[in-house]
C-alpha cells in the first residue's frame, strides 16, 4: 500500500522540522509506504531530514519537457536528482489551473518513467459526469489517453472523483470498489500496478477505504496537513494488511 500526502500549495519549511519530529516513534511497516508531496522548494530538505525514516518523497507536478525556455516549470531531471521516486501528474488542480491535458500527462509520465521516477496519474468524473452515469466510460478514456503506450511496470494511477476533492464528499465503497476494478481490468498488463484513492480521505473513513482489496492505498489532501491524523491513517493502513 501506498499512503502519499499531497500537501499541495501548504506548509513551510519549519513543517517539514515538525513531521520529523513526530515520526520518532513511528514504526514504519514494509508493506506499507509512506510518501510526502511538499511544494518544489521544500523538496530537497524534505529528502535530507526524512529519508533515515524511510519516507519517500514526491514531486505534485513536473513538465512534459526535458530543459530549456518553460519559465517556471521544473524538469523530471531535478526531480530526479532530488531523490523523488514519485510524481503527481495529472491532479484535478493542474488540469483546471494549468491546462494539463491527457496528451501532457501521457508525454510528463514517459518523461519520468525515464528518470526511473512513478509517476502518480490522477484520473476522475465530474459530478456531471458521475449523475449521467458515464464515470465508467470516462475513466477508460482517460486511462487510455494518460498512460504511457509502451508501460510494462511502476505505475500508481489515482483515482481522485472530482467531486470529492475537498469537499467531505466520497463515493459510496461499492462505487470506489467498482471504479477500481474497471482501472485495474484496463492495465491488467502492467505488473504491480496500484491503484490509491484520493478525495476526502480522513481518519474516520480510512478504515473503509482500505478493507477494499483493490484499494492500494490512498492520496490525502487535507488530512496529510493534520500530521496526527495523517499518521493514524497511516496506521489504519498498516492494520488492514496484518
Ligand atoms: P483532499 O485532497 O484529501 O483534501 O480531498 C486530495 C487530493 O486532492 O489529492
Amino acid at each position: 500500500m501506498l499512503i502519499a500526502g499531497n500537501w499541495k500549495m501548504n506548509l513551510k519549511y519549519e513543517d517539514i522540522l515538525k513531521f520529523k519530529d513526530i515520526l520518532t516513534d513511528l514504526k514504519l511497516d514494509n508493506q506499507v509506504e509512506m510518501a510526502i508531496f511538499p511544494q518544489f522548494p521544500l523538496l530537497y530538505s524534505a529528502k535530507e531530514y526524512l529519508s533515515n525514516y524511510n519516507i519517500e518523497i514526491g514531486a505534485q507536478a513536473c513538465s512534459s519537457e526535458l530543459k530549456g525556455a518553460f519559465t517556471g516549470d521544473v524538469s523530471v531531471e531535478i526531480i530526479s536528482d532530488i531523490g523523488c521516486k514519485y510524481c503527481i501528474v495529472g491532479h484535478s488542480e493542474r488540469r483546471m489551473f494549468h491546462n494539463e491535458t491527457n496528451g501532457f500527462i501521457k508525454k510528463a509520465s514517459n518523461l519520468l518513467l525515464s528518470k526511473n521516477i512513478i509517476p502518480i496519474i490522477c484520473v476522475g468524473e465530474s459530478e456531471e459526469i458521475k449523475n449521467k452515469k458515464n464515470t465508467n466510460q470516462f475513466i477508460i478514456s482517460q486511462i487510455n489517453e494518460c498512460v504511457p503506450d509502451n508501460i510494462s511496470s511502476n505505475l500508481v494511477i489515482a483515482y481522485e472523483p472530482l467531486w470529492a476533492i475537498g469537499t467531505g464528499v466520497i463515493p459510496d465503497y461499492e462505487e470506489i470498489f467498482n471504479v477500481h476494478a474497471v482501472i485495474m481490468n484496463e492495465l491488467s498488463y502492467i505488473e504491480n500496478l496500484r491503484v490509491i484513492y484520493g478525495g476526502s480521505v480522513n481518519v474516520e473513513n480510512c478504515s473503509k477505504i482500505f478493507e477494499l482489496n483493490n484499494v492500494h492505498g490512498a492520496l490525502i489532501g487535507g488530512s496529510s496537513l493534520k500530521f496526527k491524523d495523517f499518521l493514524a491513517i497511516y496506521k489504519s493502513a498498516v492494520k488492514q494488511i496484518i
